[in-house]
């Protein structure tokens, strides 16, 4: 295979240019063709990020062949039938959270996968912030997660209710399972690895407006870890906050907009029956996680060119969808 990958984009609505960015800024990549269905927005982003072909029928880009690696960036309902499609027909993909409208469609993608001689990468992308890995690495280099814990809160959403209810799920599976996911992630105990949720206590009041998903959450892991999950929708303001605690380490990371991260430690003082905790100083190391510039789509390219599946595969991520499904059923009990 040529160390220079053919991508392709379908689905060119407001959360492309991110990826459009990623690939742009990723020299192994080339950006071969783009599909949307809606011409005004298929002609702006070919003018703005100029592939070699624009097309409204992705079937068409597809069929004129050329293409390795296939971003889908539709909406969670319109997912399923192209990302088979695209892993029937041997194209790695990049597909959008949340990974199809049910913990079922993620599992017929992932059977794809399997089938399929190519990959396939879900854009969990808070699991590829480079803070996000050296926080991770803190924890794991003092023998895991004991304790993390996650909020994702927001303004009223469209998502999931309404005309939006056709082609996307819950606000909570749809767009808080960053931080679902989130939990899973710092619980886990290899680099690769997300924790497994084996219990969830969860307790929700979604509010009686429409776009108020409302829930908390206790989720036991197969690590050991225990993990929190607080969401809510129609409060004051998109926050995006996560905590983690190892033996004597704390993490305390704030992901809302520019990422401010406070760590600690403590050391137990022979004599005084305590431990004493200080905040450690300095920046934290990106180097040693791939460096301040890696992301998801570097993480795919490298794991296509050395054939090794990605840290968010489709199997993976049923976990992380069924796990949704519980705590916004209020489910109690072992999964
Ligand atoms: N990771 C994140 O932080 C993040 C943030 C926002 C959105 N998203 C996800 O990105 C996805 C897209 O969100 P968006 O806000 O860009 O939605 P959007 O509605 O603005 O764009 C989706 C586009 O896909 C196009 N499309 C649908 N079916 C198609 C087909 N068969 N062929 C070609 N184009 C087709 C639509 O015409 C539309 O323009 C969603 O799954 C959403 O959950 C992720």
């Amino acid at each position: 295979m040529s160390d220079i990958l053919n991508a392709a984009v379908i689905g060119c609505g407001a959360h492309s240019p991110g990826h459009f960015r990623m690939i742009a800024d990723e020299p192994r990549l080339r950006l071969r063709g783009i599909a949307e269905l809606d011409n005004q927005r298929l002609q702006k982003a070919a003018s703005e990020f100029r592939p070699q072909g624009a097309y409204l029928d992705y079937r068409k880009m597809l069929d004129e062949g050329d293409i390795d690696v296939v971003y889908v960036v539709t909406m969670p309902g319109h997912l399923l039938p192209i990302v088979i499609e695209c892993l029937q027909r041997g194209l790695h993909v990049s597909v959008e959270k949340s990974p199809g409208m049910t913990a079922e469609e993620t599992a017929a993608m992932a059977s794809a996968a399997r089938a399929s001689s190519a990959k396939a990468i879900v854009s969990f992308n808070r699991r590829y912030f480079p803070d996000v890995l050296a926080v991770r690495r803190l924890v794991q280099e003092r023998g895991g997660a004991i304790h993390c814990a996650a909020t994702y809160n927001k303004p009223l959403t469209r998502i999931g209710h309404g005309k939006m209810g056709a082609i996307t799920p819950t606000a909570l599976m749809c767009d808080a399972i960053h931080h679902v996911d989130l939990i899973r992630w710092l619980a886990g105990t290899t680099l690769e690895r997300a924790a497994i949720p084996k219990a969830v206590f969860a307790a929700t009041n979604h509010g009686s407006r429409g776009g108020t998903d409302r829930q908390n959450a206790i989720v036991q892991f197969d690590s050991g870890s225990l993990g929190v999950l607080m969401s809510h929708y129609g409060v004051g303001s998109r926050i995006q906050r996560a905590e983690v605690h190892a033996e004597d380490f704390s993490a305390y990371m704030d992901l809302t907009g520019d990422h401010n991260i406070e760590l600690y430690e403590s050391h137990f003082e022979p004599g005084q029956g305590h431990g004493i905790g200080s905040s450690i100083e300095g920046e934290i190391d990106l180097e040693s996680v791939g460096g301040a510039d890696f992301n998801e789509t570097k993480h795919f390219v490298d794991c296509i060119l050395d054939d090794v599946e990605p840290w968010s595969t489709l199997d993976d991520a049923i976990h992380t969808m069924r796990l949704c499904e519980a705590i916004y059923s209020g489910h109690q009990g072992p999964l």
